[in-house]
């Protein structure tokens, strides 16, 4: 492993201006959002929406620093035959995978979920690589709700993220650690707070017993929010110092950067908290956006899979990517988002 190397890109994922776009949605997923929009999930759909984005220059280029890749796009070509991640690197961004498969319920924890993949994870890593991957990601899912999480799921979820993590390092790859706490249910953001400081911890807890280098890798929290059903919502104010006193008090400063997953926040308020967080001062990791709805929702119903408006589709992408590259700085303000409308 070359630990100075894995460091250089973890440091590239999350430099201030730039963030990551997650556009690693699992077939099943993607095909939600294109019924949204009336679009049919085919190989070729599938194909033109993303080459859409990744032919996004300016946004590619000034904001974009990695892109996560579905196993379907990471092979796939551009019309015109140039590889989809050919078109990710020319753009200046890193190309990254998303390497889990998926959930299945977990035996004895009723309603709870464990990230499986693990089987033949150091073959595909090796493949990966070899296309051009340079980081990739592992989702694990904590629920909160009545009674859960139960011990057991964070245990087993921290467990798998870290032998996750280890088996990307040793194929020279930086693992994205992602421990999502959901925010669907309604509980308020104290709760979210308690829950996610017992996942983190739990998750440090497994990287260091199974020796990943937290220098070579980058952490995908959730924000420390209310519950999306929760009667009372914490401001951005407080969603912001919540968050960052959460993190420094459950992220070893040897982690090089943090990536934020917007989980079901509306696109501004995803761009505004991470904003609010950047205006509380220095930082010890970088502190930066790997959002999927919150950059994709807008291109999506521009493009509606119509060709004559990928030119549309990519004003909508450049406008969020700008936003939250902003955002990434402190420098957004909510009266740049009127004057693109
Ligand atoms: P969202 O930003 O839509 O939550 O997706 C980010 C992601 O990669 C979840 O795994």
């Amino acid at each position: 492993m070359d630990l100075t190397e894995l460091n250089r890109i973890a440091t590239a994922m999350v430099v201030s201006g730039k963030g990551i776009l997650a556009a690693d949605e699992s077939s099943g997923t993607i095909k939600k959002r294109f019924d949204a929009i009336g679009v049919e999930s085919t190989e070729e759909n599938r194909r033109d929406y993303r080459e859409m984005l990744f032919r996004s220059k300016d946004a590619m280029s000034q904001y974009i620093s990695g892109v996560i890749l579905y196993d379907e796009t990471i092979w796939q070509d551009a019309r015109d035959g140039t590889p989809l991640i050919r078109l990710i690197e020319q753009s200046g961004a890193i190309p990254g995978i998303k390497v889990d498969e998926g959930t299945q319920a977990l035996p004895m924890c009723p309603g709870e979920l464990v990230t499986i993949g693990l089987d033949k994870l150091a073959e595909r890593l090796k493949k990966y690589h070899e296309r051009g991957a340079r980081f990739a990601k592992w989702r694990a899912v904590i629920d909160i709700g009545s009674g859960i999480p139960s011990t057991t799921a964070i245990s087993v979820n921290a467990h798998a993220l870290a032998r996750y993590a280890a088996l990307c390092q040793a194929a020279q790859i930086v693992p994205i650690v992602e421990p999502e706490v959901l925010m669907d249910g309604d509980h308020d953001i104290d709760r979210c707070y308690e829950v996610t400081s017992r996942v983190l911890n739990k998750t440090f807890e497994e990287l260091r017993v199974q020796r990943v280098a937290l220098e070579g890798m980058v952490l995908k929290p959730n924000m420390a929010i209310s519950g999306k059903k929760c009667a009372k919502q914490a401001s951005v104010e407080e969603v912001a110092e919540k968050t960052i006193r959460l993190l420094k008090a459950c992220v070893p400063a040897a982690v090089p950067g943090i990536a934020f997953l917007s989980g079901g926040q509306s696109d501004e308020e995803a761009t505004a908290h991470l904003n609010a967080m950047h205006r509380l001062g220095a930082l010890p990791w970088g502190l930066t956006f790997s959002y999927g709805r919150a950059l994709q929702a807008a291109p999506q119903k521009a493009w509606s899979g119509k060709a004559e408006n990928i030119a549309a589709g990519q004003r909508a992408f450049s406008h969020r990517a700008r936003m939250n590259g902003l955002a990434s700085k402190g420098e957004w303000q909510s009266s740049l988002e009127q004057k693109a409308a």
